[in-house]
Order: structure tokens, then sequence, then C-alpha cells
């Protein structure tokens, strides 16, 4: 049994004026009529069955989400009481199987990614559940690294596994010898020069059994907090447990959480295998990479010079490299290059493809000086 994981507890201020608290980027169609929510669950539905769905979410996301899942169990939708990071999400919901389905296989799958090639995603993915499931086995996804992103986790890709020992359809799988966490700049370069790096996909794939043992192991003040909720789970006591017992978890990624530690334990003893993430994957992390996501959609590329521009009607001259979000607008651009323009119905963004990885944090600013 395979139970994907959808994790949607962004806080929605790097998309900033489309974004807020309330309608985070995984709730908006930034890329076409679904919005990413949507489309992560859309890729997993060749997978798994509806009911096996869990979303683990926020109170202000929740019921966007609900009505936007309309075929996942409402039961199946957590919103967490507090945002704890990713560690105690992730651990939520195997706590939760524990007692039920302790051999399924979860997977791990944050929603602000793109996927070019779906078909091609669930045949990693399924590989990737296999090999999860033949033993107390982590498998990552690693994603061929094009800069020196300090924002990523990165894989040190160690042997190819011999594909009579593994479980694995004929996708190669190699050992990982050393996971890191967000590296600064300077070692992110220096593993980019080796060439024997990849980033990490976000998304993770482990048994129950060894999610929790996990857990266990490396934050042991976590998991007894999350064993209770579990236990409480489906009585009348849950709400008042969750509230009061989640909010004590440390908040902690799960890259920081678990994958560091439990690959320094060694290539051989951390059992952590990397799966090729070679299906157009792509993290939508800013309004520069939407752009760039952009950028082979006709419609919104038609008035040239690399602009992408949603809006009624466009022309650009002597532009570009602009991103403009105008809907129903006549939009004109006339002699600037590299632009990012949005307008809602009570905001607008003026910044450059190059400022918009600090929307986020001036947002924050703005709306915490109130
Ligand atoms: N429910 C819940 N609660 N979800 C959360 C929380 C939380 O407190 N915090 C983050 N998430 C969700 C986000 O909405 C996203 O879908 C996913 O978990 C990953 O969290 P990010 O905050 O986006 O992580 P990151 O981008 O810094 O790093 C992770 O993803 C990279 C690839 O995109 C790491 O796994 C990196 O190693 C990886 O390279
Ligand atoms: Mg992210």
């Amino acid at each position: 049994q395979f139970a994907p994981v959808i994790l949607a507890g962004g806080s929605g201020t790097r998309f900033w004026p489309r974004s807020r608290r309330a309608r985070a980027k995984q709730v908006l169609a930034l890329d076409g009529d679904r919005t990413m929510i949507q489309q992560t669950l859309d890729r997993l539905l060749p997978l798994s069955a509806m009911e096996d769905v869990w979303v683990i979410t926020n109170e202000l996301l929740k019921e966007t989400i609900s009505e936007q899942l309309p075929g996942v169990p409402d039961a199946h939708i957590l919103s967490e009481p507090s945002a704890r990071n990713t560690a105690p999400a992730c651990a939520l919901a195997a706590f939760l199987l524990e007692k039920r389905s302790p051999d399924a296989v979860i997977g791990i799958f944050p929603s602000d990614q793109v996927v070019g090639d779906v078909a091609r995603f669930t045949e990693v993915v399924r590989a990737g559940v296999a090999l999860a499931a033949s033993g107390d086995r982590i498998v990552v996804l690693g994603v061929p690294p094009t800069r020196p992103e300090t924002g990523f986790g990165y894989i040190e890709q160690g042997e190819v596994m011999d594909a009579a020992s593994v479980p694995c359809d004929g996708i190669p799988v190699r050992r990982v010898k050393r996971f890191t966490e967000k590296p600064n700049r300077e070692r992110a370069e220096e593993f980019l020069a080796t060439g024997n790096y990849a980033w990490n996909g976000g998304i993770f794939l482990w048994s129950v059994r060894t999610l929790v043992g996990a857990i266990r192991e490396f934050c042991p003040a976590m998991a007894p907090l999350l064993e209770k909720i579990a236990a409480a789970h489906g009585t009348s006591q849950f709400a008042e447990v969750f509230a009061e017992l989640y909010p004590q978890c440390e908040s902690i990624s799960i890259d920081y959480a678990v994958l560091e530690p439990r690959s320094a334990k060694g290539e051989l003893k951390s059992e952590i295998y990397c799966l090729p993430a070679d299906f157009g994957w792509k993290d939508l992390g800013s309004w520069a990479a939407l752009h760039e996501h952009q950028m082979d959609i006709p419609a919104l590329t038609g008035c040239g010079g690399a602009n992408v521009v949603e809006a009624g009607k466009s022309l650009a001259l002597e532009a570009h490299r602009n991103y403009v979000f105008a809907p129903g607008k006549a939009v004109v651009l006339l002699g600037v290059d590299d632009l990012v323009v949005v307008e809602t119905e009570d905001s607008l963004l003026i910044t450059t493809r190059a400022h918009s990885q600090d929307v986020g944090r001036v947002v924050k600013a703005l709306t915490e000086a109130g």
C-alpha cells in the first residue's frame, strides 16, 4: 500500500500580491488552470487511490484545500495547530498510520513544485515505492543541479546499485554517501564542481516503520508527543490533544532532523538511496522561476522578447525578459528589461527578476509592521 502525504504549510509571501496568508501559492493556479496542490494530487493518482492520500496543512488553507481536492477524505486533510516545519508534519502521518498499516510506504510530496513529464514521474516514483518497501530504506530523488543554489539540499552520490540487489524497474539506483541541507554558497560551489552531487527534490519515500523508527532515533523528544496525538486520533479528544501537544514538537525540517544525521552513519549503514528526478522537476520559488517556467507557453510569450505577459492584450517594443501579470488589461512594454509587475485588485508589485527572491522577506516585514 502506498500513502502519499502532500505538505502544504507555506506562509505564502514569495508570490505576493497574488499570494496571501490564506491564499498561499499552493492554492493558486499560477501555472495553467489547476492550482499547485491540485496538480500535485493529479500526478499522484496513477499511483494511489484518492482515499489513501493525506494532506498536512494549516488552518488558514484547510477549507480552500478541502474545496480544491473534493475526492480526498476530509479526515485526511489535517490542519496543524501551529507550523512546526516539515519533520513533525511528516512524522504525524507516519504515527497515524503506524497501527493500521505499518508496512505501507509513505511518500512525502511538497506542493511547491512542477513536473514536466508526468509519465516519467510515475515510473520513477513507482520504482522508489518498491525500493522503499524492500527494507529499512529511505529513497530520495536527485535533480541534476544547474547552479550553486543555497536553498536546496545536496545529495552526494555513491555507487550505482547492481540491478539484481535492489528492486528498481530498470531505473538506476545509487547509494547516498552524504546528505547536506542548504549549504553555504562556498560549499554549494564546491559540490557543483565535483559533478557528483544532485539537488534534493524534496520527495521522500519510506515505509511507515522506517519513518517512525527514524523519528524515535533522531527526534526522541518529538516521538512520544506524536504517539499521544496518534492514540487520540478518531476520538473526541483529538482536537484538544493535537492543539496541546503538536506545538510542543521541535520546529525543524525533515532534512535536518533525519536525512543529515542518518546519512552521517555512512552510506552502507544509512541505507539511503537516490533515484534520478529526470522528469522536468522545478521548484517554483519566485516570480523569476515562474517566468522561466512559463517561457515555453506560446499564449503568454506571444509578444516576443522573452517576455511572459498574462494580460488581455500585450505589445512589447525593445522590451525583454519581463514578467507581467495583469489579466484582462492591455499591457504595453516599451524599452524596459527584466521587470516583474504583478497587479491584483488592491495591490501592485513592481520589482526586477533579480530581486524577486526577496519579495517574501520584504512582504513579511510589511505585514509585521501592520
Ligand atoms: N504542513 C506543513 N507544515 N507543511 C510545511 C511546513 C509546515 O510547517 N513547512 C513547510 N511545509 C511544506 C511547504 O509548503 C512545501 O510544500 C514543503 O513542505 C517543503 O517545505 P519548504 O519550506 O518549501 O522547504 P525548502 O524548499 O526550503 O527545502 C526543501 O525542498 C527543497 C526542494 O524544493 C528541502 O527538502 C530541500 O532539501 C529541497 O532541496
Ligand atoms: Mg520549497
